[in-house]
């Protein structure tokens, strides 16, 4: 059996009810935390994240709310305090994409990628600083006062053409997290960024699902394979566990090595 990390911690995942974040709820359950399964649109993946987490012996609900909401998010932690008097942990993970080449993007698909990659990520990111600084340091909960692991991605780092505002939403995680981690480092907050390469989610369905597409993604991945939803889960467990209590500030690359530059392998 996982040791319980977690145990008597309230964890928020936004957009748990799909891929990425369905594993990490998934995970943080089965490392003892109660977690808040949050979703927009899809009521039944969120409900079943959250049967599968009480199956496992922990407490979870789903919870709906649009992250680029403000009125939304605001109900969201009302309803997390009222039920379990805190939250611990902050996963920020919801997002999209609305590709299009740059000439031909509309100022609608651009602002949306932005309001919920990017200022979904500060709304639920104040309203947990909010609640953090309110409940103080409890060392029998955590050696940590809070914890916020933002979903960046390696194209916080590598440019990605024809995919701009996705590219520009975590480019800009990146010094949101750093910002709030220099911020509130004082306050015992600790924030980090994972980073995930190729992940296999609905949201890049179209690189992994046939052998040919498999075949072209492998030649930006020097591990040779994808990499799974489980695989983002583990490593969301250790940061938001005290077993990572000194690492903040840290953008953290999941990806199979694809930010060291496959293309390179052979001398450029
Ligand atoms: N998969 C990858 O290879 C990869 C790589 C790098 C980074 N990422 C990042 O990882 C995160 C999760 O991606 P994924 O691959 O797991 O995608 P996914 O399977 O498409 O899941 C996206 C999740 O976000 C939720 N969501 C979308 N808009 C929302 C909103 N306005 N408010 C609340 N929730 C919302 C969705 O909920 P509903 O279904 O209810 O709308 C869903 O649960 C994203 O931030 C993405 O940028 C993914």
């Amino acid at each position: 059996m996982t040791e319980k990390k977690l145990k008597g911690q309230v964890a928020l995942v936004t957009g748990g009810s799909s891929g990425i974040g369905r594993a990490i709820a998934i995970a943080l359950g089965k490392a003892g935390a109660a977690v808040i399964v949050n979703y927009a649109s899809s009521a039944a993946s969120a409900e079943e994240v959250a049967a599968e987490i009480r199956a496992g012996g922990s407490d979870a609900i789903a919870i709906k709310a649009d992250v680029s909401r403000e009125e939304e998010v605001f109900s969201m932690f009302g309803e997390i305090i009222q039920q379990y008097g805190t939250l611990d942990i902050l996963v920020n993970n919801a997002g999209l994409q609305q590709d299009a080449p740059f000439d031909e993007m509309t100022l609608e698909q651009w602002q949306k990628v932005i309001d919920v990659n990017l200022t979904g990520q500060f709304l639920c990111a104040r309203e947990a600083i909010r609640e953090f600084l309110r409940r103080g340091l409890q060392p029998e909960r955590s050696r940590a006062c809070g914890k916020i692991i933002c979903m960046s991605s390696v194209h916080e780092l590598i440019p990605w053409a024809g995919h701009v505002n996705y590219a520009a939403s975590k480019g800009a995680i990146k010094m949101l997290m750093q910002s709030l981690a220099q911020e509130y480092g004082p306050r015992q907050i600790r924030v980090n960024s994972i980073c995930p390469g190729a992940i296999r989610t609905p949201i890049n369905k179209a690189a992994w699902e046939t052998p040919q597409a498999y075949q072209q993604l492998m030649t930006l991945i020097p591990y040779n394979r994808i990499g799974e939803p489980q695989d983002v889960g583990n490593l969301a467990v250790f940061l938001a566990s005290d077993d990572s209590d000194y690492i903040t500030g840290a953008s953290i690359f999941i990806d199979g090595g694809m930010a060291v530059y496959e293309s390179f392998a052979d001398g450029g």
